[in-house]
């Protein structure tokens, strides 16, 4: 049971050959708990679910009740979802980590320079008939070659999006995550002593202790984290206040992170502030008066929408199913491309509680 229509046709392909049929809803609408209890009706196998839906104690629970075993998200993240109650009933949880990178990180490249050139308020103007005539004062956004970007989270998405904006825009790096992120820092190292080699400035790489002292210095802040506790409004009023004047800040990881009214509050008070929003606290609404302010663009929650990332998180989410569903190992490993291609491994993709259900991992089965 697949609770939203999927793009592509091989996600289907690779369900069928393994015996699956397959039932998919056809609204678009997000679905209730209970329209989706319905749809698994008294016998339903396994399942792929949305990140719009909370998958927790009473969704497992009818899953395991209508004989289900398998359960995959069709997200890279998991916030909407209760793993403690997916193992109490002893249901293997996937998600689909590994294709989205590059477009994820993309789409937040997309809102930096969306909101440092005003590229939204300006096409309003020009689409309202405003624009009399090239003006030297028209529109004057920021320059953010060279200047200085923070990543919070430099995860998979978070590095593709500092290396993008270093070798791109020659900008200096400031990241904050709990992990240091070697591959990151030694990267940015190795392409500053190129550059110095070709007679260009050198740019810099540099962990911050404290979030604060990276929302200090950034021109530019890009939020890469998941979503727990530990995030929740990790940019509140107080710490918006440390960033300049004329800073941004683009959100491409889940809604929540930003205190959304918080946010307004600050757009309205400083003008020169920007903000470039995929994702929204209380999706699919946005926060009072956010959606009048000049100084912020927001698309909606599109930022893993290119078409060969949607068709490959539905052949992880597929494969994650039918891998559980034939007992397969979890692959679990960073580079998720084999399944990509014409000879899938004989395995699931990527298991979140592979490890506590006692799930084999791929690589300790090819060493025996
Ligand atoms: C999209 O937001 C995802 O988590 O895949
Ligand atoms: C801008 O269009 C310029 O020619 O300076």
């Amino acid at each position: 049971m697949v609770t939203k229509e999927l793009p592509g046709a091989r996600w289907h392909e690779m369900l069928a050959a393994v015996g699956c049929r397959v039932e998919v809803c056809a609204d678009t609408v997000v679905l209730s708990v209970a329209e989706i209890r319905a749809a698994m009706g008294t016998r339903c196998d396994g399942a792929i679910g949305q990140l719009t839906e909370p998958w927790g104690e009473e969704l497992f629970s009818a899953l395991r009740a209508a004989g289900g075993r398998a359960y995959s998200n069709y997200a890279v993240g998991f916030d909407n979802i209760d793993l403690k109650a997916a193992a109490r009933h002893g249901i293997p949880v996937g998600n689909t980590p590994g294709v989205l990178t590059d477009t994820a990180a993309e789409m937040a490249v997309a809102l930096t320079f969306a909101a440092a050139r005003r590229t939204g308020e300006s096409e309003r103007f020009l689409r309202a008939g405003r624009f009399e005539g090239w003006l030297p004062t028209l529109f004057l956004g920021e320059l953010l070659r060279q200047q200085t970007v923070g990543v919070i989270g430099a995860g998979r998405i978070g590095d593709a999006y500092a290396r993008i904006m270093v070798e791109g825009h020659k900008m200096n790096l400031i990241y904050y995550d709990l992990y240091r992120n070697e591959a990151l820092e030694h990267y940015v190292a190795a392409y500053s002593a190129f550059l110095q080699t070709h007679g260009q400035p050198p740019v810099t790489c540099r962990r911050a202790e404290r979030v604060e002292d990276l929302l200090r210095e950034a021109d530019v802040v890009s939020l890469h984290t998941v979503l727990d506790d530990s995030t929740r409004h990790l940019i509140n009023a107080e710490r918006l206040a440390l960033m300049k004047d004329n800073a941004l800040v683009v959100n491409t990881s889940r809604g929540p992170v930003i205190d959304e009214a918080a946010l307004v509050a600050h757009c309205r008070t400083h003008p020169n502030f920007r903000a470039g929003l995929d994702v929204f606290e209380k999706e699919p609404e946005l926060a009072p008066g956010l959606a009048d302010l000049e100084n912020v663009v927001i698309v909606p929650h599109i930022a893993s929408a290119s078409k060969w990332t949607r068709e490959g998180m539905a052949t992880l989410a597929a494969c994650n199913v039918a891998g559980t569903l034939l007992k397969q190992p979890a692959w679990n490993r960073p580079d998720v491309m084999p399944f990509l291609g014409s000879n899938p491994p004989q395995a699931s993709p990527s298991i979140l509680n592979a490890t506590e259900l006692g799930i084999p991992l791929y690589k300790d089965i090819q060493k025996e």
